[in-house]
């Protein structure tokens, strides 16, 4: 793990596989339990209704698919997807805690989902789409598996547009947050160089304005992409 690479499919699967027990702990801590808020905001956009079967991509523990499983009830499904199998693990035991959820999970590929074609009415994927080896790609299987006319949200930190007013001083919030929060958190947890990555993944993700542009070129209809919390999170609202 010394030398991991953002972006490789296989230190992604490691790096999450060896996180997970302590990732909801973390992500509590260091959004202040905020993380909580800008999902609610995702499900918002969703719209989710009782029957829709739906798709939570790179769902780790499941948190997002299971909000949204007490939502499609009843006669709704909702597939929770990651590559890790360890986020996994924990998903499963959370939803066999409440065995009445109408969810399900699978290990597979954002990118290469192996799913049917417009086979869901909505999707969500929270913090996945920074992960992946390709943006674009993981936005033209998003829109694939999509029926025409569903929405889906990808929620994620937000990469300040250069050219943006303002985008200096987010720039400069969000360097110090990761520096000064992040970091040394993680490395209290003993998961520092798991972490470390985070400044160097969003270095090499697209500005809102270009995710918009990337979800239009995969085919989506609609693509609007939402600063939340001043701007240091990104809400990418799409209709496929
Ligand atoms: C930061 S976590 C987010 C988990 C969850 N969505 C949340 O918001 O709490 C990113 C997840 O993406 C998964 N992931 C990364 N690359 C992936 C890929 N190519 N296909 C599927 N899942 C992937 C990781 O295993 C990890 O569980």
């Amino acid at each position: 793990m010394g030398s991991f690479k953002p972006g490789d499919p296989g230190d992604v699967r490691e790096l999450f596989d060896s996180i997970a027990p302590r990732y909801d702990q973390l992500n509590d801590l260091l959004s202040l339990g905020l993380h909580r808020v800008w999902k609610r905001r995702a499900v918002g956009w969703l719209k989710p209704r009782a029957g829709q079967k739906l798709l939570d991509l790179c769902c780790g523990t499941g948190d997002l698919a299971l909000v949204l499983a007490e939502k499609v009830r009843p006669g709704g499904h909702v597939l929770g997807l990651d590559a890790a199998a360890e986020p996994l693990r924990l998903a499963l035991q959370r939803s066999s805690r409440q065995s009445w959820l109408p969810v399900g999970w699978q290990q597979g590929d954002a990118l290469a989902t192996g799913l049917p074609q417009a086979s869901f009415d909505g999707a969500v994927m929270a913090y996945g789409l920074r992960n992946l080896p390709d943006p674009a790609a993981g936005l033209a299987e998003l829109r694939r598996v999509l029926r025409p006319g569903g929405r889906a949200a990808v929620l994620d930190f937000n990469r300040a547009d250069r050219s943006s007013p303002g985008a200096g001083v987010q720039q400069g919030f969000q360097r110090a947050y990761l520096r000064r929060l992040v970091v040394p958190t993680a490395r209290a947890f003993g998961v520092l160089h798991q972490y470390a990555y985070l400044e160097e993944s969003l270095q090499r993700f697209p500005t809102g304005p270009e995710q918009e542009r990337l979800a239009r070129e995969a085919g989506f209809s609609h693509a609007h992409h939402r600063l939340l919390a001043a701007g240091q999170m990104g809400l990418l609202e799409l209709v496929a």
